[in-house]
């Protein structure tokens, strides 16, 4: 793994960068307060390429890769951990399965449009009985002439409201457990498709996670994405690279709850003397800035490692695993750095807190992540 950042992967997060500073540290604000999905935002994000950053040119893509995206993710959740969301989701869980795994058909039909922003993505996996057991799923696809038709009910589905493209994952053949799985790429705007109600979550409120109803949704045979039987692979394949996405938000989160605490803690004065100068203070932000910089790395390797075309199992998992509760304790600790005045919305410590706890529960919980990571390391993958 090459620790230097290439001039592309740079340019990439500077720009990222920019524009979190600019613009969306504003909006990140404004849409934790009024659950408003920021759509200026995602629109902005298109114009500059990076909701293809890993897409390839000949598809509309910028032509990067997984760690100029991991960076970008970063860049932008340390200002709106739910612009980093709505990216990831649309990146890794909708264009990537159709990149990685498509026909060169469906890529020409998608990629393009999902690329430049103008249709977003969603990834329809979760049911109200299938979370963290995902092959459990009780959806239903049935195949009537050249299409399939889909009956079910998907809860949780990030961007699902705003999105013009699903992968959406159903039953083709219930005996067969999840090799009975198929997995398909649906446009929303089929008769069939119903966004039934969208969640009031603690946290990242701009990012809209709806339960969505299918009605003999009737999906094109062409879109069956591998071969019928195979979804369940699709969606551990596609989660391989989306734990990326959120191991990077998690950084990102946990970045930003660390910059608060730095500054907060050089201005607050208590027994005379900036509390940076305290002991106590200085512990905490020292295991703060460890843990954000490990995580990082974890990220980066688990990146790097999906460039190469390698296996990035285990190492999407510790990334995201390690990250998350990084985050979670970073913004634990700004809240508490910031004693009474952290547990007021005065402060975006209060944001940072109720942010991170999801990176320890979507794209599955970190119990699911330590059993990734023990079947890897007991198979001998260490
Ligand atoms: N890549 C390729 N194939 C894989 C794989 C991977 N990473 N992981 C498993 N498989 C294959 C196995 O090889 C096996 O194949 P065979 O049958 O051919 O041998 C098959 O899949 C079944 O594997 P397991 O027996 O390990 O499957 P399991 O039922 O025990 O489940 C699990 C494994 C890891 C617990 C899985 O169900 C899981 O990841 N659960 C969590 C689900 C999750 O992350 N949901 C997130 C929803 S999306 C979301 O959250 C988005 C958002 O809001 C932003």
């Amino acid at each position: 793994m090459e620790l230097e950042l290439s001039a592309a992967q740079r340019s990439a997060r500077d720009t990222a960068r920019r524009f979190a500073r600019e613009k969306l540290d504003r909006i990140g604000v404004e849409a934790d307060r009024t659950h408003r999905f920021p759509k200026e935002a995602i629109d902005e994000l298109g114009r500059l390429g990076m909701l293809g950053t890993f897409v390839p040119e000949e598809y509309g893509g910028a032509g990067l890769d997984q760690v100029a995206y991991a960076l970008v993710i970063e860049e932008l959740a340390v200002a709106c951990a739910s612009t980093a969301v709505i990216v990831s989701a649309h990146c890794s869980l909708a264009s990537w399965p159709i990149l990685g795994l498509g026909t060169d058909a469906q890529k020409r039909h998608f990629l393009p449009k999902m690329a430049s922003g103008e249709w977003l993505g969603c990834f329809a996996l979760t049911e109200p009985l299938a979370g963290s057991d995902a092959a459990g799923q009780k959806t239903r696809a049935v195949l009537h002439g050249d299409s399939y038709v889909i009956n079910g009910t998907k809860n949780f589905i990030t961007n699902s409201p705003q999105s013009k493209v699903a992968i959406v994952f159903a039953m083709t053949d219930p005996g067969k457990g999840h090799k009975g799985i198929s997995a398909f790429a649906v446009e929303t705007d089929s008769p069939g498709w119903q966004v039934v109600r969208v969640e009031d979550k603690m946290g990242i409120h701009g990012a809209h996670s709806a339960q969505l109803s299918f009605t003999d949704l009737r999906v094109p045979r062409g879109n069956l994405l591998m071969g019928e039987g195979d979804g369940f692979k699709v969606a551990m394949k596609t989660l391989d690279g989306g734990r990326i996405g959120i191991a990077a938000q998690a950084v990102g989160i946990g970045r930003a709850a660390l910059e608060a605490s730095l500054k907060y803690a050089q201005e607050r004065q208590s027994f005379g003397k900036p509390i940076s100068q305290h002991q106590a203070i200085q512990w905490k932000l020292a295991d703060m800035a460890v843990e954000i910089d490990a995580a990082r790395l974890l990220t980066l390797r688990a990146a790097s490692l999906k460039d190469a075309g390698k296996p990035c199992t285990k190492e999407s998992a510790m990334a995201k695993l390690f990250a998350a509760e990084a985050a979670m304790k970073a913004a634990t600790e700004a809240v508490q750095i910031h004693g009474g005045y952290g547990y007021t919305r005065e402060f975006k410590v209060e944001r940072y807190f109720r942010d991170a706890k999801i990176t320890e529960i979507y794209e599955g919980t970190s119990e699911i992540q330590r059993l990734v990571i023990a079947g890897q390391v007991l198979e001998g993958n260490r």
